[in-house]
Formats: C-alpha cells, sequence, structure tokens
C-alpha cells in the first residue's frame, strides 16, 4: 500500500496547525477550518478515515466496502483515499440506480470505486452485522467500513480536531451525524471547554438512540450538550429560514458552507447568539467539517 504521507493526501494530524478563522459578525467566535485541509478529503473525513486505513494496512485488506447516499461525502472521501493508496473499493448506494450519476458518484466511479445501489429497506440494515457480510461477501480481502466511520479508532482520531481549533475555548460546536466527532471531541476536550453537538437529522425519539451509543463508547451524556430543533426539514434538507441563513452568512463572512451539516450548525449558532448574551461573552470555536462537494447536489437548496 502506499504511504500515509502521500503528497495527494492531507498531511498527518501531528502536522495540522490550529486554524481559525474569526466571525465577522461575532468577533468571539472562530470558525475551526477543516475545509481547508484537503480539497477532497476535507474537514472530519480525514480524522475518521485515517484510523480505517491504518486498521486496513495493518490487517492486509485489499478492499474497502462502505455505504452512503448518492452524495455522500463519506464515499467520496474513500473512493478517493482507495484510489491513492491503490485499495479496489465498492460503494453500496441508496436508492435505486439512476439515470444520471450525481456529481459525487461521478467521481467516485472516476477513482476507481464500484458502485451498486440497494433499495431503501435494505439501506436502514446498514448498522446490522449481516449488511457488513453480505455488503463483502464474494469480494477477496475485504474490509467493510460502517457509515459515517463510527469506531473506536475512528473516535480516537477525531481528538485531532482539537489541534485546529486550539485550547483556548469555552466551548466547541459541531454538526453531528453518527456522533463520531463528538464522541472524539468528548474524550479529549480541555477541561474548561464544553462540547456541544447540532444533529442534522430529525429523530422522534428525542436522540436517545444517538445518546445510547454515545454511552457504549464511555461518552456520558453530561459530558456534552446537544442543541436539537436545528434539522430543517430532515436531513439534507434546509428550512427556508436555514437556506436565507446560509446565503447571507456566505456572502458576510465569504466562509462557503455545505447544505447538510455545516449549515445547519452555523445557523443554531447564530441563532443561539441571538438571544443567549451569556453565550455572547464566550470564546467559541465552531467546526467546518467541510463537505464542499455536496453543495454540487445543492440538496435542500
Ligand atoms: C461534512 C460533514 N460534517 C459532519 C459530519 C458528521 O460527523 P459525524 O458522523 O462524525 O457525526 C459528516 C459525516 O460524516 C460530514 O460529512
Amino acid at each position: 500500500m502506499a504511504q500515509f504521507n502521500d503528497p495527494r493526501l492531507p498531511p498527518e494530524p501531528g502536522r495540522i496547525a490550529t486554524d481559525r478563522t474569526p466571525w465577522l459578525a461575532a468577533p468571539r467566535v472562530f470558525s475551526v477550518r477543516g475545509d481547508r485541509l484537503h480539497p477532497i478529503i476535507s474537514g472530519n473525513k480525514w480524522f475518521k478515515l485515517r484510523a480505517w486505513l491504518m486498521l486496513a494496512h495493518q490487517q492486509s485488506v485489499r478492499h474497502l466496502v462502505s455505504v452512503g447516499g448518492p452524495y455522500s461525502n463519506h464515499l467520496h472521501a474513500l473512493a478517493y483515499a482507495g484510489h491513492v493508496l491503490g485499495l479496489a473499493t465498492t460503494g453500496w448506494v441508496r436508492g435505486p440506480a439512476p439515470k444520471h450519476l450525481s456529481p459525487t458518484l461521478v467521481d467516485c466511479q472516476g477513482w476507481g470505486m464500484a458502485l451498486n445501489f440497494i433499495d431503501r429497506e435494505h439501506y436502514r440494515q446498514r448498522e446490522t452485522a449481516e449488511f457488513a457480510e453480505w455488503a463483502c461477501r464474494g469480494l477477496e480481502s475485504a474490509m467493510f467500513i460502517p457509515e459515517g466511520g463510527w469506531s473506536p479508532e475512528a473516535i480516537d482520531g477525531s481528538s485531532a480536531w482539537w489541534r485546529l481549533a486550539g485550547v483556548d475555548l469555552d466551548a466547541l460546536i459541531c454538526p453531528v451525524g453518527s456522533g463520531t466527532t463528538l464522541a472524539g471531541l468528548v474524550r479529549s476536550a480541555p477541561q474548561s471547554t464544553r462540547v456541544i453537538g447540532v444533529p442534522v437529522y430529525r429523530d422522534p425519539d428525542h436522540y436517545a438512540t444517538l445518546i445510547e451509543k454515545l454511552a457504549a463508547a464511555g461518552v456520558d451524556a453530561g459530558q456534552y450538550t446537544l442543541w436539537t430543533g436545528f434539522a430543517g426539514r430532515g436531513f439534507g434538507r434546509l428550512s427556508a429560514e436555514q437556506r436565507g441563513f446560509m446565503a447571507d452568512f456566505e456572502q458576510r463572512e465569504n466562509i462557503a458552507l455545505d447544505p447538510v451539516y455545516t449549515a445547519k450548525t452555523f445557523h443554531a449558532l447564530q441563532h443561539c447568539l441571538s438571544f443567549d448574551s451569556d453565550l455572547r461573552e464566550q470564546r467559541l470555536g465552531i467546526l467546518h467539517t467541510g463537505g464542499l462537494q455536496g453543495r454540487r447536489s445543492q440538496i435542500g437548496l
């Protein structure tokens, strides 16, 4: 396998320097610029994926298999990493085979990823061991990577965010999908910094599954705060207010956001700043977790 210090990959976490941008409209708020880490494997993707790639290397795996939607940042980053490292990749994609592939999937295919489409019913089982086994069936020396990269190693890898964020913050805010990033941040947070997560999907069970999953990874509910109520119209879908915020923010701050994760998270912070005067007094960091390739889909816009 090619080396992890290949110049086509992002730098090693140990060599990442603090990179923050103050908000013009709220100078005590810093965007932690994961979007600047790398043009393709940006934001949290590298911190999570690197752990899986190391594992694949140790186990002499030759084929990486995963699952995601047609605009998945995860499949996009995996296909690219596989291409650079000389590993075969297969992506199981939610939904029927489309007439025209999304720009995300066109890139994946260009980097050699084999694409297979599965119906939504089957996709719902993606977190089971049976699905992982089924997805790798017939593939030689294959390893399944769950959507979102959730694993103890990826949680540990996500602690690398603190190198970008610095340690002089009262609170650090991040989007929550699988919760891997939140778990990694909480585990390695400086004592004086609170971690706040913004789930980007609706959950009628009040995020009980997420909270249980985090607890099973040793992250107790008392160690973080969830700002719920900012999922908009659902995963990948913005409300009119969020859409308006995204356009204004991008123009004012000159920072591009993605419609799935960062637009919702940045909007949540701006909303909370508008009524919480204590919060306005604090030094706050907010993760820009990248995902800008997903803008091409214009989902929810
Ligand atoms: C751009 C972006 N931000 C945030 C997240 C959510 O991170 P996590 O799944 O670790 O909660 C993801 C998903 O991996 C993502 O692609």
